[in-house]
């Protein structure tokens, strides 16, 4: 291998940048040259491909967003897009990719990987739903956002006596909406992943918790789930008590990245560079019991992952 690409996949994630940094770092460090390769598979396509050297990177860890652009790429989804884009990768010498992205950008790794490209995923998605790992670029920047967020909306649904229904991101993954609902002491938490709440039990909760003198009642809803606005129209006719949602959105998504996103993410991008040199191909990394540890991309495809019962089970208890 002489000479890596890089490019960033699906939705951005506060990270990574400081992921970009450390694979050209460590790929120049590694006498390695490498192209960053700009708005994902699309700008594969359209080979919007450039060299990039150690001071291309510089200044860059501590900014949100990817310096290289995202998309999501349909045409890289069909067998012609990816034959295109292995010969892309040949006609510009690149013998292998590092994809940072979520669980879909892996599908386009494994394909580039069988047409003799070699690939190596990062896990890039604040959503934390990628199964094979414990810890995804961008979640634990977006967790603090949307904490941060929620704390404001609480101050003046208490000043207000009002209930709040929060939504947050996460797509059909709950793991912000649980992280908010526990850090931020929420009374109610919604997840996808655990879809059986009843409506007029949260209600009574409402009403039971008004009784007992508390000002505001702050339920997290996630996105999967979705509706807060329908909702909070719902539950201020049946309560008698002004209800408001909001909707957080794409702030999430932004903003410097946390100690720990620039770290992992860090490693993660090092990482990535040297399994590659050692030959490996058609892999995820991820980070499993305090190592980083890299699995092949179709074993963590299978894999699944869920809400932990008794961390849920906890948000319950601490709200009454
Ligand atoms: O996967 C990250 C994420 O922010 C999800 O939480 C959300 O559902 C989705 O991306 C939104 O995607 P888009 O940027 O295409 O609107």
């Amino acid at each position: 291998i002489k000479t890596i690409g890089v490019l960033t996949s699906g939705g951005d994630a506060p990270g990574m940048n400081a992921a970009i940094r450390a694979v050209v770092r460590t790929a120049i460090a590694r006498g390695l040259k490498v192209k960053g390769i700009k708005k994902g598979y699309q700008g594969l396509l359209n080979e919007e491909i450039v060299d990039m050297e150690a001071k291309d990177v510089s200044d860059i860890i501590q900014r949100g967003g990817t310096i290289l652009g995202t998309a999501r790429c349909l045409e890289f989804k069909e067998a012609e897009g990816q034959k295109k884009g292995a010969e892309i990768c040949k006609k510009h010498g690149i013998d292998g990719i590092v994809v940072i992205g979520g669980d879909g950008s892996y599908r386009g790794a494994q394909a580039l990987s069988r047409l003799g490209i070699n690939t190596i995923g990062l896990p890039g998605t604040i959503d934390l739903d990628i199964a094979c790992t414990e810890y995804t670029i961008g979640f634990d920047t977006a967790v603090n956002t949307a904490m941060q967020a929620i704390d404001k909306v609480k101050d003046t649904s208490s000043s207000h006596e009002r209930c709040s229904i929060i939504e947050v991101m996460g797509r059909n993954a709950g793991y912000i909406a649980l992280w908010c609902g526990i850090a931020n002491g929420a009374e109610d938490i919604l997840l996808p992943e655990k879809y059986d709440y009843n409506e007029q039990n949260i209600i009574n909760n409402i009403i039971t918790n008004r009784k007992h003198g508390k000002t505001h009642h702050i339920i997290i809803n996630a996105e999967g789930i979705g509706h807060s606005t329908s909702m909070a129209r719902r539950i201020e006719a049946a309560t008698g008590i002004e209800t408001r949602a909001t909707i957080l959105g794409y702030m999430q998504r932004g903003g410097s990245p946390t100690a720990k996103d620039r770290y992992y993410a860090s490693i993660m991008g090092a990482y990535a560079v040297d399994i590659m040199l050692e030959g490996k191909t058609n892999r995820v990394v991820g980070y499993q019991h305090g190592e980083f540890i890299d699995f092949d991309i179709e074993d963590a495809l299978q894999m699944e992952k869920g809400i932990n019962d008794y961390q849920f089970e906890v948000s319950h208890l601490l709200s009454i």
